[in-house]
């Protein structure tokens, strides 16, 4: 169907006196004795096109609907404002569908609650249109990152027999229910459809050290899983996860890597989505352009582990979750490292061994690894990574104190025994870089359809 994209007549003075054809939705409509005005959006912009309609030829013009999906053709011409509106007559307006009084978006100004109740209907808001739109730019830019430095993407498997984090989070994978035919679990998954209990990845990191120790620079881009039990505004049972792994990498090519992309990106997003921004900067996070403009030009904080515990303990706060050296970090210890100490986004360095995961690269001290987590104002950790345990006896040990089975790592830790290098990589998680870019306060508005605890439709 031939037409013109809204954002093209509304941006450009090149269909001025030109007679052209939008398609889109009814925002609102007007009526009066001579001109009807209709508010039309196709999703390519926030921004409308206004169509004066000249009703002297017709006096029984029905004025369309909000919600009302149509096409028109008519002449551009110069409006107010330096906008560009469409001037025609009802015989030039093709209704496709009505939508009845009953549609849901009839007037602006919903609350983010109601409008996840009609996931289907939400992307039709300014809101949810900028939201996707960011999503959009910033899954270009990452890729366009990557691939000017010479990574591979590469796409790991989504359901997998082995688990990455090894914290019984995974969605298990199978085509016939447990029943008391069997007399134990080895006998039931024997039966299953893989031969073996499977699941879906929570982290494409394992297949990724095994595609960068071949190809040196890898990156991931597709979904994880995790079956945790959070119902939180930045926990996900399917999100979107950036894994980068490099070869001859240390911890601190690790950490360089990953602020110059977060830097690369944000700036590409405020260079391509300038509307998106000042929009979020007006209705969701007033200084939004202002915080992230000095974001990329100041460099990222960084802090020990150790460190932060003591920052944490000297700050005299009232945390819900007390701060012990070995205790896990809440998100009330990131946010308030983040925004209270640091007032910028900062890397945590060189956590406990015990509350991370077994492949991270054991410290000298025997106490820490050399993991790495970004924490940003307003939302917390964005991003967890390490250099990775590169020693076939260390990282067998550590997968030993944990009571791993072996056997289900063979390929891992044959990494481990020919030719193996230093490495490392990270995992940004892609809703939670969009909370921070868009000042969205939960993780449920940054993607169309969220699947979380307790909800899935
Ligand atoms: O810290 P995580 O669990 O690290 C890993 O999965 C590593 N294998 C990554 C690596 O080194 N290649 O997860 C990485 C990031 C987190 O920082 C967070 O941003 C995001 O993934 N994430 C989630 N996002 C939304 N919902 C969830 N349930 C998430 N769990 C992790």
């Amino acid at each position: 169907m031939k037409h013109i994209d809204v954002k093209e007549i509304i941006t450009s003075k090149e269909y001025v006196e030109k007679t052209v054809t939008v398609c889109g939705w009814v925002r609102t409509s007007r009526n009066s004795k001579f001109v009807a005005f209709v508010e039309v959006n196709d999703g390519t912009s926030l921004k409308n096109v206004q169509v004066v309609v000249d009703k002297g030829g017709c006096p029984d013009y029905k004025e369309p609907r909000v919600g009302t999906s149509l096409k028109v053709t008519g002449k551009v011409v110069e409006g107010r404002n330096n906008t560009c509106e469409i001037c025609t007559e009802p015989r030039n307006i093709e209704i496709f569908g009505d939508a009845p009084t009953d549609y849901p978006l009839q007037k602006k100004g919903h609350t983010l609650e109601f409008l996840r109740t009609i996931p289907h209907l939400r992307g039709r808001t300014n809101t949810f249109n900028a939201v996707m739109r960011v999503r959009s730019v910033l899954a270009a830019a990452i890729h366009e990152y990557f691939q000017s430095n010479n990574y591979v993407y590469v796409n790991t498997p989504l359901i997998t027999g082995s688990d990455c984090e090894g914290a019984g989070e995974m969605f298990q994978v199978t085509t016939i229910g447990y029943n008391n035919e069997y007399k134990d679990a080895e006998s039931y998954y024997a039966d299953d459809f893989f031969g073996k209990k499977a699941g879906l990845s929570v982290s494409g990191q394992l297949e990724g050290e095994m595609a960068a120790t071949a190809m040196g620079k890898i990156y991931t881009f597709g979904p994880s899983f995790r079956a945790e039990n959070s119902n939180t505004p930045k926990h996900l049972a399917e999100f979107w996860h950036i894994e980068p792994e490099v070869a001859f990498a240390e911890l601190d090519d690790v950490i360089e890597i990953a602020e110059s992309m977060v830097k690369y990106v944000i700036g590409k997003l405020l260079e391509k989505c300038p509307d998106e921004i000042a929009f979020f900067d007006a209705h969701f996070e007033k200084g939004l352009k202002a915080r992230l403009e000095e974001l990329i030009s100041h460099e990222f904080g960084r802090v020990t582990y150790t460190e932060a515990i003591e920052l944490l303990k000297k700050s005299g706060e009232d945390f819900v979750y007390p701060v012990e050296w070995g205790c896990d970090l809440q998100t009330e210890h990131e946010r308030y490292l983040s925004e209270k100490v640091f007032k910028k986004a900062v890397f945590v360095t060189d956590y406990p061994k015990e509350i991370k995961s077994f492949y991270m690269k054991q410290n000298a001290d025997g106490k820490t690894v050399a993991a790495v987590d970004l924490l940003v104002p307003g939302v917390g950790e964005i991003i967890g990574g390490s250099e990775r345990e590169a020693d076939y006896d260390k990282l067998v040990a550590a997968m030993k104190e944990r009571d791993m089975n072996l056997d289900l790592y063979a390929d891992y830790l044959d990494l481990r025994k020919y030719g193996t290098v230093p490495h490392g990589g990270f995992g940004l998680g892609f809703e939670r870089l969009i909370m921070y870019t868009t000042g969205m306060a939960n993780i449920r508005d940054v993607i169309l359809f969220p699947r979380t605890v307790g909800s899935i439709r």
